[in-house]
């Protein structure tokens, strides 16, 4: 290739980008997209990795992350070496880049595209800190996790997870629970079945961090059957899928965190009373809302669901340095 061709290659035509931004930027055919890319990469990981490695030899991802993450951070970096992307970026960006000085998003987003990076993945601690990078940036941003709002590849990742143990997403009965106001999987999560018909989506949660407004609305205008309660026990028994969420300490005030933090806690007993064929799902990290002991049953589910999150971000790496998918502004 040359010089030029390859200075063409690295630099998105304006215009052309797509940021990765919220759950409601996609449709079902390329959430699906997404899906089969990760299933293949799932399984060429195992079979074929050198190959996968030649794939986007020369390319560059940027790793921007203002709030702490283990997974979500390492997965973009795996996912990306997997496929031959060379990975920079910082670790802890509120203290350790220009942020801590006062720098906006938007003048981190226009110098860092200066620079000449393929993708960005930006987790911040202000809602609306990725869109505003996306606002000037002529590299896709991925929202990789913004304060209270939207974690829309964790969204994909659960969904992902759901499809392939279940086979099916339409027609099963959903319960996302624990801190449903403060936690953005749960927000992405609901969000995004929007796009399927699940037959029920039951949100268990205390009353003062019950889920937004603006996602119920979503569900409402969708035609999608849901309910709020705030006691586990009737719920477990129906769930086809159970997706369990920590109580987020550091969005709320002591006192609250004190007294909501033990209310659902899922041992044994709880997981007993689910069905069979149910599974148990958590986006990680979990304190004490399911219990050491529940991680050797069948049904517990998090930690796939986790290495998960690897096929998925390969496949939505693969798929923006393609410009193969198509979601709404
Ligand atoms: C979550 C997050 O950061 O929103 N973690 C993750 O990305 N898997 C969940 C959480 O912090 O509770």
């Amino acid at each position: 290739m040359s010089n030029r061709r390859r200075a063409n290659a690295a630099a998105p035509r304006s215009g052309a980008v797509t940021h990765v931004l919220r759950s409601d930027q996609f449709t079902r055919q390329e959430l699906e997209k997404v899906f089969r890319l990760a299933a293949r990469y799932e399984s060429m990981l195992r079979s074929a990795p050198q190959k996968l490695r030649k794939q986007f030899a020369g390319k560059t991802l940027v790793n921007m992350f203002y709030e702490p993450s283990t997974r979500t951070r390492m997965s973009f970096a795996f996912a990306a070496s997997h496929l031959g992307v060379t990975v920079h970026g910082t670790e802890n960006a509120k203290e350790f880049s220009s942020a801590i000085k006062g720098e906006t998003p938007e003048d981190t987003a226009r110098m860092l595209g200066g620079y000449f990076p393929d993708l960005i993945v930006v987790r911040h601690n202000r809602k609306r800190g990725p869109e505003r990078m996306a606002s000037v940036s002529r590299v896709p941003i991925i929202n990789a996790g913004a304060g209270r709002g939207e974690h829309p590849t964790q969204a994909l990742l659960d969904l992902y997870t759901i499809w392939k143990k279940k086979g099916r997403i339409d027609g099963l009965t959903v319960v996302i629970g624990g801190d449903l106001k403060n936690g953005r999987t749960a927000r992405s999560l609901a969000s995004m079945l929007c796009l399927y018909r699940p037959a029920r989506i039951i949100f268990v949660s205390p009353k003062q961090v019950r889920m937004g407004k603006d996602v119920l609305a979503r569900l409402k205008e969708k035609e999608i059957a849901y309910e709020q309660v705030s006691i586990l026990n009737g719920a477990l028994a129906k769930a086809d899928v159970v997706y369990w969420t920590r109580v987020q300490k550091e969005r709320m005030p002591e006192g609250l965190y004190k007294r909501i933090k033990d209310r659902f806690i899922i041992g044994l007993p709880q997981v007993q009373r689910m069905k069979q064929d149910a599974i148990l799902m958590h986006p990680l990290p979990r304190v004490n809302e399911i219990r050491k002991a529940v991680d050797g049953n069948h049904r517990a589910h998090y930690f796939k669901q986790a290495e998960n999150g690897l096929y998925v971000r390969m496949a939505l790496i693969a798929l923006l340095l393609r410009r193969q998918l198509k979601l709404r502004p």
